[in-house]
């Protein structure tokens, strides 16, 4: 039991985020009721719909009150009536570069029940976390055109890491994987045949720091290539995977749809010394919005990670099990109109077995 209280920003977004954002704070009241504690939601309106009213994305004043919070909970970016990259850039990867949370928290976790396109593998063998550097890399930005419209024009976008950035990514992949690792095992997944500088700097960090400060860990390396063979034929094989920002992201839609799909794939923005936000790593999904059929666990799930993150981690496990059971039990399908189940009856069924 803790007698705590912490202020959540809720910033549901567009398409189905609202939806499973409904059913994620459901799910967590149910748990707050249960063991304790207090959570205050406040709820904020940025996305395409407020974009498309006002022009307004999400502006200076927003982000710095966005950090008086304990935690931001995020449902879904992106409008199907607004240019791709607008909304993207200006509210989700604004406030992960602002709020600076250098850590994207990608767990690859098969619930019991829930299918994956792995043949012969379960939950015992798909259950590993990706730890994806959430600043820096390809999405620096660094870059630019010239000549541009003609036939000689010429597009740079640069991969900048500068040896903090990689250390402190590295350093919480570490910590991690002695706090949760089950093999006692970090991977770190690059690519130092070609990308010879800035992988190159990654895997000397990786063993720097794994030699001096994390001996007991066991230290492995992959090509950004093999990683993705062996999360489809050995996924077994991880515990932790660290990596940079552009191979976090594609090797974890990757793992998403080993663990079911973006209907229960969960993640977290984290900032170790300020504020985090929790997001469903799938996007919109416009074509199901306001029809009750989107699934919600990833929201769910969301949940639990969000409370592990503020130590309450009694609360976090009963959310979990309570998943557990639904996937296990109930829901055979993971995907929009499939579940057998709506939306709003899979938040209460998840939220009745808390
Ligand atoms: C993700 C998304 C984002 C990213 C996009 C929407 C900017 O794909 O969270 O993985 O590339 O990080
Ligand atoms: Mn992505």
């Amino acid at each position: 039991m803790s007698n705590k209280s912490y202020n959540i920003a809720v910033l549901p977004g567009d398409g189905t985020g609202p939806e499973v954002v409904d059913e994620g704070i459901k799910v967590l009241k149910a748990a707050s009721d249960k063991f304790g504690f207090k959570l205050n939601f406040e709820w904020f309106d940025f996305g395409g719909d407020r974009y498309l009213e006002t022009g307004e994305i999400l502006p200076d004043s927003a982000v710095e009150e966005f950090r008086k919070f304990d935690s931001i909970f995020l449902g879904a970016i992106g409008h199907p009536d607004v240019k791709p990259g607008i909304l993207e850039k200006g509210i989700l990867l604004k406030l992960r570069f602002e709020l600076d949370q250098y850590i994207n928290l990608r767990p690859v976790k098969l619930y019991p029940g829930v299918p994956t396109p792995l043949k012969d593998k379960g939950p015992e063998e798909i259950d590993y976390v990706v730890v994806r550097e959430n600043v820096g890399g390809l999405y620096t930005g660094i870059g630019g055109f010239t000549m541009k419209g003609t036939p000689d024009e010429v597009a740079v976008q640069s991969m900048v890491y500068n040896r903090k950035q990689v250390e402190r990514c590295l350093r919480y992949a570490f910590e991690y994987t002695r706090k949760h690792g089950k093999k006692n095992t970090l991977a770190l997944c690059g690519k130092t045949n070609v990308l010879t500088y800035t992988y190159d700097l990654w895997e000397r960090a990786f063993h720097e720091i794994g030699e001096k400060d994390f001996p007991e860990i066991t230290r492995e390396y992959y090509h950004v290539d093999a990683t993705c063979m062996w999360m489809v034929k050995n996924p077994e094989w991880f515990d932790v995977i660290v990596t940079g920002n552009m191979f976090g992201d594609i090797i974890t839609d990757l793992g998403a749809i080993t663990q079911g799909g973006m209907g229960i794939a969960a993640g977290g923005n984290i900032n170790p010394n300020g504020v985090s936000m929790f997001e469903p790593i799938g996007g919109s999904a416009p074509k199901y919005t306001g029809k009750n059929i989107i699934n919600p666990l990833a929201s769910i799930c969301c949940g639990i990670m969000m409370l592990e993150h503020l130590n309450e981690d009694e609360a976090a496990k009963a959310i979990d099990k309570s998943v557990m059971y639904v996937t296990g039990n109930k829901i055979k399908d993971m995907g929009a109109g499939k579940m057998g189940y709506s939306t709003s009856e899979v938040g209460d069924m998840i939220a009745d077995g808390v």
